[in-house]
């Protein structure tokens, strides 16, 4: 199959089959976008989209474990969302905790890996509890490390990293001079993980919305306009699909990456 030249909206499920084989990311990271959109258009309240959003969580999960992705990044509630109104937050902090408490054996059972992205200080104590218990109950699984971004920013995560550098220097235990970019990388969130492949959003817009900046510097974008409870495992894989068909240059020409792939 001629992939240059191949409209990702073109593929069969062959095609998808073929291509996932071919490149699976190490690391996808969604901003899962569109749950109020989707509950509206069926005149129900927002928080419905979200609680159906939670079914896709869990069908993307599984997908992505199928496809032998290393680490999958979910965007649950940005530093922004606080903006809403009040009542909508109060009930993403009610389905987050549920959420957390119900899904944990199973993904434990499956060997995921839990680990939870973001300031999470400005969450209840009881919610603090529950993110640290699951957390520990997953610390040692192997399998796929899923991050939850809660309360996250990517702007966030450059500073706190910024930070915790500065105030090494400030002490003295590094000099300014330390203060590298690999130094940097090495105080993020994920530090241990591959860099994000993959960044998908759903439901439509054409931005990052302030999610993982650095780590996902050189990111294949995938923008689809499925609204996040629609998003299936046949969605997820053809956006796969797209990113193997893709030829990613990292600055270099396309000669040169054609050569060394034919070494
Ligand atoms: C994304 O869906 C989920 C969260 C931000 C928590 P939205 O709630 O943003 O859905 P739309 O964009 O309003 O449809
Ligand atoms: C981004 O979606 C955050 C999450 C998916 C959690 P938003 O719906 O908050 O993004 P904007 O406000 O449209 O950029
Ligand atoms: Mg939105």
């Amino acid at each position: 199959m001629s992939i240059d030249s191949q409209s990702s909206s073109e593929f069969s499920s062959e095609e998808i089959a073929e291509l996932v084989k071919q490149s699976t990311p190490k690391h996808v990271a969604i901003i899962m976008d569109g749950n109020g959109r989707w509950a509206q258009a069926q005149g129900k309240p927002r928080v419905m989209g979200h609680k159906a959003g939670v079914k896709t969580v869990r069908r993307a999960v599984s997908t992505a474990r199928e496809m032998g992705i290393e680490s999958l990044t979910l965007f649950a509630f940005s530093s922004e969302n606080w903006r809403r109104p009040d009542k909508e937050v109060t009930l993403l902090m009610e389905l987050f905790f549920t959420v957390l408490q119900r899904e944990i054996k199973l993904l434990h059972k499956n060997g995921v890996k839990l680990n939870i992205i973001g300031d999470i200080s400005r969450f209840s104590a009881r919610l603090q509890k529950q993110i640290a218990a699951a957390q520990t109950k997953t610390a040692d699984n192997t399998g796929m490390i899923l991050n939850v971004a809660a309360n996250y920013g990517g702007r966030w995560d450059i500073m706190q990293a910024a930070q915790a550098l500065a105030k090494k220097v400030e002490t003295g235990e590094m000099t300014s001079s330390q203060f590298t970019e690999k130094a940097l990388s090495a105080h993020l969130s994920m530090q241990n993980q591959a860099e994000v492949d993959l960044m998908i959003r759903t439901g439509g817009d054409y931005r990052i919305s302030n999610f993982v900046l650095w780590q996902a510097a050189y990111a294949e974008l995938v923008f689809t306009d499925t609204l996040w409870p629609d998003f299936d495992e046949h969605a997820f894989k053809h956006a796969v699909a797209t990113f193997a068909s893709r030829q990613r240059r990292f600055g270099l020409t396309g000669c040169q990456i054609e050569s060394m792939q034919s070494e």
